[in-house]
């Protein structure tokens, strides 16, 4: 039996952390849909459809067909890489310019349709783990196991500023935690397809868990659903 494991939740939770070792240890594909919209926020930047950061929607729609993305498994690291028409973004995706937009283009229905599109095409054989806000409720509603992620905002807050440090990105805490509180409001009040718990969905709040725990957790529902 093969199965789709949908992740939803908030923003900088670790949705993508607990998806990847699940996938891993399953054998499975792990698909990070955020990623996806952040790849057609960074288009829009450098293809000028955002001037004085509003996005402009009739020119974004003209360029949709253009806009190819996918994953490509990298041996080194052990991990999936975000490709752009063909170039690695993977870490131009996660820096602040990008995430101060995301949420606006991700609002935007003809943006949601292709990529919803996109993400249905990848499940078509079943046996991936996608994380995102709309999985469970949209994207694929028959998904086998269904996890609902979420943590207090300041300890997501933390998480995600000691990541941007890490990787040398000069930030205020205080600047993350409002990107992220924005985020979850644009997520969860937009029109389309807006951030909500799946009524099958289980709830995972990690605020005091360890990763191992997370992990743990997934992976038992994970092997109740497989038998
Ligand atoms: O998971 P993330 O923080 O990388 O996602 C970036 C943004 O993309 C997030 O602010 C909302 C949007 N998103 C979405 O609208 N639907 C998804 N399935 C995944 C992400």
């Amino acid at each position: 039996m093969s199965i789709i494991i949908a992740i939803d939740g908030h923003s900088s939770c670790g949705k993508s952390t607990v998806a990847r070792e699940v996938a891993k240890k399953l054998g499975y594909t792990f698909i990070d849909s955020g990623a996806m919209y952040r790849a057609v926020t960074l288009y829009c930047l450098r293809n000028n459809l955002a001037p004085g950061w509003v996005i402009d929607e009739e020119k974004l729609g003209l360029h949709l067909h253009r806009i190819h993305i996918e994953f490509v498994f990298n041996q080194t690291l052990q991990k999936n890489l975000t490709f752009l028409n063909g170039e690695n973004v993977d870490e131009e995706i996660r820096r602040p310019e990008v995430a101060n937009l995301v949420s606006p283009v991700s609002v935007i229905g003809s943006v949601r349709d292709a990529m919803v599109a996109q993400q249905r095409a990848m499940g078509k054989k079943r046996e991936i783990v996608m994380d995102g806000r709309d999985i469970g409720t949209v994207v694929f509603p028959d998904a086998e196991l269904k996890i609902f992620m979420t943590a207090s905002p300041q300890i997501r807050a933390q998480r995600r500023y000691d990541e941007l440090i890490a990787k040398g990105l000069q930030t205020s805490i205080e600047d993350v935690l409002r990107n992220l509180q924005e985020r979850d409001r644009i997520d969860s009040t937009r029109e389309i397809s807006p951030l909500r718990q799946a009524p099958d969905a289980i709830v995972l709040d990690n605020s005091s868990m360890t990763r191992e725990e997370q992990l743990e957790f997934v992976l038992r529902l994970a092997n109740e659903r497989l038998q």
